[in-house]
């Protein structure tokens, strides 16, 4: 099995959604529980954006010690001085700077040229190089960067001493055949020396996770990832689809370190702090990700739960699969309910109770435990 890296910036891409800005004790409570769930890299901020995010930087990099803590910065001198500052208590740091590529950035951005760009790069990673040992660099808007001066500009980083060159499709504009031809075509075209590549997707276009697993099916062997798939816009690549899609598709031959037992938990840590919803039908850690409510399906769930679902509700943390009971609802469905309830029912009086479930069930939206229990003329807490 390979090692895929999980790379979390949860902290950082992911806080730049407007209203859900943390404050230092509540990203040092999320750098904890990332360091359990098993992530490999923290990004835990922008230490030259704000007197808040250098003291997160410097207390995350105190606190949590199993693994890599990074920081961003521009291709700045400046920025490189302040978040080598901010990550000096780290045991193990890397300083994350990079610059735009693509034509879009070098001509509104920098109003530059390709080859002062190149330029530019190789001082950030060297500058950075004087203070860290790991250093990674972003070439922002790669994914609309042409592939040749792409491949020039990771070449020349690489060169420089960068130990991680990430790729992000910055805009979340490309397709998955895209994405993953551009990681083939840098990984044919650069000697990489040790330098792994990393994917950095944004879900613009709902392709994230698709774009992200191309890049690694492609020799990518980081992943830049948030909880819930948070992040400005329409966020980034939510870290819970990658490590399910992985650890669900063995013929990949690739490993993450995720205790994905905790991938729920998490979840709901970051939804509740950040106040941000995670939406009901979210892959893997939505309300009704293990939810099945069409008779359909709930009669094969109840035969065998391989009929219709591909992972345990357990293996991410959550208890059970949820049988929801809706005027889709089947008989099996209903009787299986009603026994967990306690209640035994003989073939003849099913199908009375099933005609008053459905009558019920058309003017309510779900039926719960109670409606079920005074159907079958019981109070609601005697059983
Ligand atoms: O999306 C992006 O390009 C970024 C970089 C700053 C890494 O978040
Ligand atoms: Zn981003």
């Amino acid at each position: 099995m390979d090692k895929l890296f999980i790379f979390d910036t949860t902290l950082r891409d992911g806080e730049q959604v407007p209203g859900c800005q943390l404050n230092t004790i509540e990203k040092i409570e999320i750098a904890k529980v990332l360091e359990e769930l098993g992530v490999d890299v923290i990004e835990a901020g922008f230490p030259i954006s704000s007197p808040g995010d250098f003291t997160s930087v410097e207390a995350i990099s105190k606190t949590v010690t199993k693994p890599t803590i990074c920081a961003l910065t521009r291709a700045v001198e400046k920025d490189i001085e302040v978040a080598a500052e901010a990550l000096k208590y780290a045991k193990k740091k890397r300083i994350h700077t990079g610059i735009g590529t693509s034509d879009f950035h070098i001509k509104y951005k920098f109003n530059s040229t390709r080859e002062e760009i190149i330029k530019r790069a190789v001082a950030a990673t060297t500058y950075a190089k004087k203070f860290v040992e790991d250093v990674e660099f972003y070439a922002e808007d790669a994914g609309r960067t042409d592939n040749e001066y792409l491949a020039q500009v990771v070449q020349a980083v690489v060169n420089a001493g960068a130990t991680v060159i990430n790729i992000p499709d910055t805009t979340g504009y490309c397709l998955p055949t895209e994405y993953g031809e551009k990681i083939k075509y840098l990984i044919d075209h650069v000697d990489m020396k040790n330098a792994i590549l990393s994917t950095h997707c944004h879900q613009d276009l709902g392709m994230a996770t698709a774009n992200s697993l191309m890049g690694v099916i492609n020799g990518a062997r980081q992943v830049e990832v948030t909880i819930n798939g948070i992040g400005e816009r329409a966020g980034n690549t939510s870290l819970e689809e990658v490590v399910m899609a992985i650890k669900s598709h063995k013929e990949l031959g690739i490993d993450t370190n995720i205790n994905t037992k905790k991938l729920y938990p998490v979840s709901k840590m970051v939804s509740s702090l950040m106040n941000m919803p995670v939406q009901p039908n979210k892959a893997i850690v939505g309300r009704n990700a293990f939810a099945h409510s069409s008779g359909i399906h709930q009669d094969g769930v109840l035969k065998n739960l391989s009929t219709y679902e591909i992972i345990d509700p357990k293996e991410v943390g959550i208890d059970d699969n949820a049988i929801v009971l809706t005027a889709r609802s089947g008989r099996h469905a209903l009787k299986s309910r009603l026994n967990t309830l306690g209640i035994k029912v003989e073939a003849n009086e099913l199908a009375n109770i099933y005609e008053r479930f459905l009558e019920l069930a058309d003017k309510k939206k779900d039926i719960n435990d109670d409606d079920l229990l005074i159907l079958v003329g019981k109070e609601p807490n005697e059983s």
